[in-house]
């Protein structure tokens, strides 16, 4: 199986984390989040350990929480010392109340608004990631107001464009995100933000894009970005202390798909800054990275309940669930590919090619296409593995489907930490 979480037990069924998946949809219901909290702590160790070792103890993973966010991830992400990247006043909301120490967060975006820069100031969030130079003056005014100085990196865009779909690739030069090294902007909104009395510039970010499965697109940015540090230095007098690397890191979808040994990219992408370093005898920064699919995707799995099942000779099989793209739009978006299981009947033949299809009243709503799956049958329950990631942080009311419930497993116990979405959720803000 795709990930060590999974196997199947004497009646044949899908255990996650240890659990019979069929006696959890029973008790919860479908469509229902499973999360497995020993596999995104095991993950955070990987990327702590990792980035220690190669890094330094200086070296800090930061959780991406447009992955996930939810109050109850921040809990382990505080446990387990990691830091965390927010993009939104609503994830910063989210982190605090899950009680994480907001000077360990880094506020991302291509565009926070003077409102979103006070309530992160007034949160006490740690580093701006600085993306333009009319943030850059918003922040320097409310930073000025408050009688503080406020940390930020700034954005740049390396110019890498990594093998990943269109949507999700950022670090090209022609993107909303950042100031382009080849432009010149990077190193102008450099000189402007150490000019700034209230601005404490820390050093720079960088994030290429997502679901990336090679080592070295993240090699080359982090060569590119260390070559971009010293020509400040040379032209600024400016050593920047700190650089960020993003994420991106790709995970398994698919039995085909590599496995990714993430301790060792990271000790390939710090052999290659330690030698840049040396070369231009510059110190090495701190480094953060900002794993949020490779940190939640595997420990998370999504549970229908199959409805009809509709062969229409000589073209296809469609087999209708009882979620879809409210729940997980990434097929209908990005055609992302996932691995769909019976999990009721995890040994019988896989004899039937289908189309796993939503309930919406669009023709796009799929969650697959080309499953092999036992003749689906109404009452079947099929998993969908690796949805920790971009599912529920990404889900919709569309058509005024209710979000599923999440429950959460944890040494041999499930708990419920996301209740499943009532009519009454669904009208609740109209007047
Ligand atoms: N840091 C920054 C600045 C980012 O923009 C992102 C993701 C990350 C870190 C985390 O990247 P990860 O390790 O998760 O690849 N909705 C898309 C993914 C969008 C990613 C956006 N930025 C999907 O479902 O595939």
């Amino acid at each position: 199986m795709i990930c060590n979480n999974l196997s199947v037990n004497e009646v044949g069924h899908l255990c996650f984390a240890g659990r019979d998946v069929t006696e959890l949809a029973q008790k919860y219901a479908t469509p229902l989040y499973l999360l497995d909290e020993d596999k995104i702590r095991e993950k955070c160790r990987i990327y702590t350990k990792a980035m220690k070792t190669s890094f330094g103890e200086e070296a800090l993973p930061l959780y991406a929480g447009k992955a996930l966010c939810i109050k109850d991830i921040y809990r382990i992400m505080r446990e387990e010392g990691m830091g965390i990247d927010v993009v939104s006043s609503g994830e910063i909301f989210t982190a605090s109340q899950g009680g994480f120490p907001m000077e360990r967060a880094y506020f991302h975006g291509n565009n926070k608004t003077d409102a979103d820069v006070a309530y992160a100031m007034d949160a006490g969030v740690g580093y701006f990631v600085c993306d333009n130079e009319e943030e850059l003056f918003a922040i320097e005014q409310a930073a000025k107001a408050r009688g503080m100085i406020q940390k930020i990196l700034i954005r740049v865009a390396p110019g890498i464009d990594p093998h990943t779909h269109k949507a999700i690739s950022t670090g090209s030069i022609d993107s909303k995100f950042g100031a382009a090294i080849e432009t010149g902007q990077a190193g102008e909104l450099t000189a402007l933000a150490l000019q700034q009395p209230h601005v404490s510039l820390e050093g720079y970010h960088c994030h290429i894009g997502s679901q990336i499965f090679e080592t070295e697109p993240f090699v080359d940015a982090a060569a590119i970005m260390i070559q971009f540090i010293a020509t400040v230095r040379e032209y600024l007098g400016y050593t920047a202390k700190e650089l960020n690397l993003g994420g991106g890191m790709a995970v398994r979808y698919l039995e085909d798909h590599p496995n990714i040994d993430y301790a060792n990219n990271i000790a390939v992408i710090a052999d290659k800054m330690k030698h840049i370093c040396a070369h231009y005898d510059l110190p090495m920064p701190r480094v953060r990275m900002e794993p949020g699919r490779s940190i939640v995707a595997d420990a998370g799995m999504t549970l229908y309940t199959v409805g009809t099942l509709k062969t229409i000779p000589n073209f296809r099989s469609y087999v209708s669930i009882d979620g879809g793209m409210p729940d997980n739009p990434r097929y209908a978006l990005y055609e992302s590919p996932y691995t769909v299981v019976t999990a009721n009947r995890m040994n019988d033949d896989k004899d039937t090619v289908c189309t796993i299809a939503g309930r919406c009243c669009e023709s796009g709503d799929l969650i697959q296409e080309g499953v092999k799956l036992p003749k689906p049958q109404r009452g079947d329950i099929l998993a969908v593995l690796t949805t920790g990631a971009y599912n529920y942080s990404m889900a919709s009311n569309y058509n005024r489907i209710p979000r599923p419930a999440m429950v959460r497993l944890c040494g041999g116990e499930d708990q419920l930490i996301l209740r499943r979405e009532t009519f009454e959720d669904l009208i609740k803000n109209e007047i």
